[in-house]
């Protein structure tokens, strides 16, 4: 037993000693001018371009991140925003962005380079699979396979000696297929190649691909970790030699650095993340139940559901708790079964739930996807018969939502138990 006033205690700025809950109040709120008597509880917003300088600017390292000169280098709030996301992905440094998009190109800009190639998964948001099939390409002649992310043989065949990077979502946007992380990161290391996961649907304390052996993690900060669908920002975390080069060349050179405001948004707003992500997933599992015992329901996709290709897969790799809180998240597809007016006259009817794109927020958010396009030749069936309905389960009350899908079905289907239409 420990002696009188020895007993190991709780350390709010030590995530090894505390709990999820205690980090995201605590983590990354260390940035200079806190902590000390007088100074603001909380990290306050710098709206500075430039901080003054030393008297002999000479003998700076101009490329030490953590010396504050100039916002598009580092900043207060960055600085804070990254020691916060550093700790809650179990990683070893991290770069706040202007956006998602802003994170994955900073990856694709610091790793990748002209000539060099790439496996990619054929089910990603529509940004990453334009900049490989398009941008890249275009600008940079770099290559891209595009696999069928779960087999994994067809990754290993992709593998090439000038291969530099396998890219994938943890769940897909939009289909939630779901990626084997840990099995992933094995075959990148025999190959010598960087495992880059974008997390974004699966954030901390739910899981943290790092954990797992990826090499980097990239998140659109927009969604969970903000969660109020205000201010937009992007982060890439993992090991401190590969985030080096994305900090240097895609930050400071690039410019695609997140306002100090929009940090201070996002830092704020993660405060609840842990909390915000148990009520997501708790009411996305209810509400996806619900969907699929619905006959005018054409398929529900959704990691949690026992008829999920990969739910087994996802149970072990975060549904349990243990290393994380357990869960699938909140974001699910699903369609009616109709044409593209009757998923439109339902989306138009619902009254609690708002018709806008984005995820994670804290209201719920619904678009309509048709079958067009050209990824959607890689889409389950039912998404490509169909189209699809990508639903994110916000923070109303469940029956609220349950009760305007109800309401919204029966007004574009007919009653379910008359079959007559209502509206
Ligand atoms: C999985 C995923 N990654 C990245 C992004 C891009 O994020 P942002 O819109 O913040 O650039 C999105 C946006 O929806 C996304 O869903």
């Amino acid at each position: 037993m420990d002696a009188p006033g020895t007993a190991s205690r709780p350390d709010k700025h030590d995530p090894a000693s505390i709990g999820e809950r205690t980090l995201s109040v605590h983590g990354g709120n260390q940035a200079p001018g806190t902590g000390g008597e007088g100074d603001a509880i909380r990290v306050p917003i710098v709206m500075a371009n430039s901080y003054h300088l030393p008297q002999d600017p000479s003998t700076m390292d101009w490329s030490n991140p953590e010396h504050l000169t100039y916002t598009r280098n580092t900043g207060i709030n960055q600085i804070a925003l990254q020691d916060k996301l550093r700790a809650l992905e179990h990683g070893e440094d991290a770069v706040a962005l202007a956006s998602g998009v802003a994170g994955l190109h900073a990856v694709f800009f610091g790793h990748v380079n002209a000539g060099d190639h790439v496996v990619v998964s054929d089910t990603t948001y529509e940004a990453t699979y334009k900049l490989w099939t398009t941008l890249l390409p275009r600008k940079y002649g770099i290559e891209a396979t595009f696999v069928d992310i779960t087999d994994l043989d067809a990754v290993v065949a992709a593998i090439r000696p000038d291969t530099k990077l396998i890219a994938t979502e943890v769940i897909a946007n939009p289909t939630t297929k779901v990626a084997d992380i840990a099995a992933l990161a094995e075959i990148a290391d025999a190959h010598g190649v960087i495992l880059m996961v974008d997390s974004t649907f699966t954030p901390p304390p739910l899981y943290r691909p790092l954990d797992d052996g990826a090499g980097l993690v990239v998140h659109s900060l927009t969604k969970y970790i903000n969660g109020h669908g205000d201010a937009m920002g992007g982060a890439v975390i993992g090991r401190a030699d590969l985030v080096a080069p994305i900090r240097s060349e895609a930050m400071v050179d690039v410019g695609g650095v997140i306002s100090p405001f929009n940090a201070w948004l996002i830092m704020r707003g993660s405060v609840t993340l842990p909390l915000r992500l148990r009520q997501h997933q708790e009411s996305a599992l209810e509400i996806a139940r619900f969907l699929e015992a619905d006959d005018r329901i054409a398929y529900v996709a959704y990691p949690g559901l026992e008829s999920h290709p990969q739910h087994k897969l996802a149970r072990r790799q975060f549904g349990e708790p243990g290393r994380g809180i357990g869960g699938y998240g909140g974001i699910m597809a699903f369609a009616l079964k109709g044409d593209p007016d009757l998923q439109n006259r339902f989306v138009n009817d619902l009254k609690v739930v708002t018709s806008a794109v984005s995820v994670g927020h804290d209201e719920s958010l619904i678009v309509h996807v048709g079958t067009t396009g050209p990824r959607v030749a890689a889409y389950p069936d039912g998404f490509r018969e169909y189209g699809h309905l990508r639903f994110s389960v916000g923070l109303e009350d469940v029956d609220d939502i349950k009760a305007d899908l109800a309401a919204a079905l029966d007004s574009a289907c007919g009653d379910s138990a008359t079959g007559r239409p209502t509206g």
